[in-house]
């Protein structure tokens, strides 16, 4: 069973509503590819202006972040069923933006998921290790029990439909890549482990975008990696290189 591409932009706090729509239209003929889901992660503020943008495109639109109850006194955040109603079809969790920013951790990374596969909304489960990990050689163990505990819980058929994004922190933004074998080698762990937690199908379905400053000059060659079905773009997505991406 092959699987689907998913290219993912990852807007994080950029772009006021109107240069949103504005983004959207620079977009819209650069990112055709049936080939490929695309995706654009936004701004909460920006969420009904980008639906309304990409109606009858190929694209899809995501959330960065929402609050796990349904309703009530959480002032400042936004619901699963906002988001579906306004017509978010992606949610990113566990960022590490959002982890280290925001002091989320993998009790409330693990509520998320469950909320948002219970809530019909496709989880993108982001993991990663910081650079000190990396140099010390543990970030195998790191990313083995963040994934361990961030899907606690989460059954077969819900991680067929999940995605999980590898993004090293050293390479977030700062314009140093992994490179496409460090990617890969990471990509292919945490598929040998979901085989280990479920079973070879789970593994063979489940998504895996590498991310961090993937750009238009360096994504075919991580995409041609077996084991990395995607990716997670941040300063990329907010420039026409995107679509160069999404047709790697
Ligand atoms: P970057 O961000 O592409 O700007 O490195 C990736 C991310 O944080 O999702």
């Amino acid at each position: 069973m092959a699987r689907r591409r998913i290219i993912a932009g990852n807007w994080k706090m950029n772009k006021t509503p109107s240069e949103a729509v504005e983004l959207c239209a620079t977009l819209k003929d650069l990112v055709k590819n049936d080939a490929v889901d695309v995706v654009y992660c936004v701004p909460a503020i920006d969420i009904v202006p980008v639906v309304q943008a990409v109606k009858g495109t190929n694209v899809s639109v995501g959330a960065e972040n929402f609050y796990i109850e349904d309703k009530g006194a959480f002032t400042g955040e936004i619901s699963a069923p906002m988001l579906k109603d306004a017509g978010v079809e992606y949610i990113i969790i566990g960022q590490s933006e959002r982890r280290d920013i925001f002091g989320e951790n993998d009790i409330l990374i693990n509520q998320k998921v469950k909320k948002a596969f219970a809530s019909g909304l496709k989880p993108i489960l982001c993991c990663g290790e910081s650079l000190a990990l990396r140099k010390a050689g543990t970030y195998k163990e790191w990313i083995k029990r963040q994934i361990t505990w961030d899907l606690d819980g989460i059954t077969k058929d819900q991680v067929m439909n999940l995605v999980i994004a590898y993004e090293p922190i050293w390479a977030i933004g700062t314009g140093e890549t992994a490179t496409a074998d460090q990617a890969e080698e990471v990509c292919r762990m945490i598929r040998e482990m979901i085989a280990d937690m479920y079973d070879a199908e789970a593994a063979e379905a489940v998504r895996i975008q590498y991310g961090g400053s993937m750009n238009a000059a360096n994504a075919a060659e991580l995409l041609s990696k077996p084991d990395i079905d995607g990716g997670l773009i941040g300063g990329a997505s907010l420039k026409p290189d995107f679509g160069q991406i999404v047709n790697a």
